[in-house]
């Protein structure tokens, strides 16, 4: 059975305290536990992953972190391993374009991505143009070179398992969502050039996603595009009513296209 769409809460560097994280997902658990038609994961930081996780059992809502290092064990501070998550949650997050502007290169992410795989999490691979890229028209580039290079170590086995998000620069916490029809025509890119690295079929399994500034005014557009596997969502995701608004109209969006 092909893998469902997802809706994925990255919390970023929020909340402050466990409290507030733990508020936050009893403001979800209903929405998400009503439905079966979309994967609710949410990506609390690493902090809080173990509270969230008891939080979690039972609701069906499935747990992730927002950035994983390749090496699964060793003398390299301050990091957690794709291999340590992978008993704790199903997914990762990885090449967010906030790490990437701190200096993660294509390189790296396509490392964090191969252990991430590897470990056999569900991995969430972004990438996107940034605002000069885009005004300059380069934004079709700009991603195949990334899906290029960020899977340099994923293979069809995996496909599965690998979500790839476009979320351009210039739409994220900016409040200026892409236009549907260029998130379109960008995700068509993406997934051509996922099939290119990983073959035809492996391509048609992968799930892409769209995220930059969605909110509960603006999901249904993206869901609604055809080939659109769910959405990836900051600052609405920190709000338990909006986010919980978005998975009913996105469960009802994919529940109307497979009747
Ligand atoms: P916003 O939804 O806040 O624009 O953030 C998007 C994002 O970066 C999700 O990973």
């Amino acid at each position: 059975m092909a893998n469902k769409p997802v809706l994925a809460a990255n919390w970023k560097l929020n909340p402050t305290t466990a409290g507030e994280a733990a508020a936050l997902v009893q403001g979800i658990v209903e929405a998400a536990r009503n439905q079966d038609r979309v994967t609710v994961a949410i990506f609390p930081p690493f902090l809080w992953i173990l509270g969230v996780l008891e939080l979690l059992e039972g609701t069906g809502i499935e747990l992730g972190a927002q950035d994983c290092f390749w090496e699964p064990s060793g003398p390299y501070t301050g990091e957690v391993s794709a291999a340590m998550l992978a008993g704790v949650c199903q997914w990762v997050i990885v090449g967010h374009s906030e790490r990437r502007a701190m200096g993660e290169t294509d390189e790296v992410v396509a490392r964090k991505a191969g252990a991430a795989l590897a470990a056999k999490l569900s991995t969430i691979v972004c990438v996107g143009e940034n605002q000069e890229q885009h005004d300059a028209g380069q934004a079709a580039q700009v991603v195949t070179a990334q899906v290029g290079a960020s899977l340099a170590q994923a293979s069809a086995d995996d496909s599965e398992r690998l979500v790839l998000a476009y979320e351009p620069v210039w739409a994220i916490g900016t409040g200026k969502n892409a236009d549907p029809e260029h998130a379109y025509k960008q995700m068509r890119l993406i997934r051509d050039a996922a099939t290119k690295l990983i073959g035809p079929k492996a391509g048609q399994n992968v799930r892409v996603v769209y995220g930059g500034s969605v909110n509960a005014a603006n999901v249904e557009q993206y869901v609604e595009l055809p080939q659109c596997d769910g959405c990836l969502v900051g600052g609405a995701s920190l709000k338990a009513d909006e986010f919980s608004t978005m998975i009913r109209s996105t469960a009802g969006v994919y529940s109307a296209a497979v009747q």
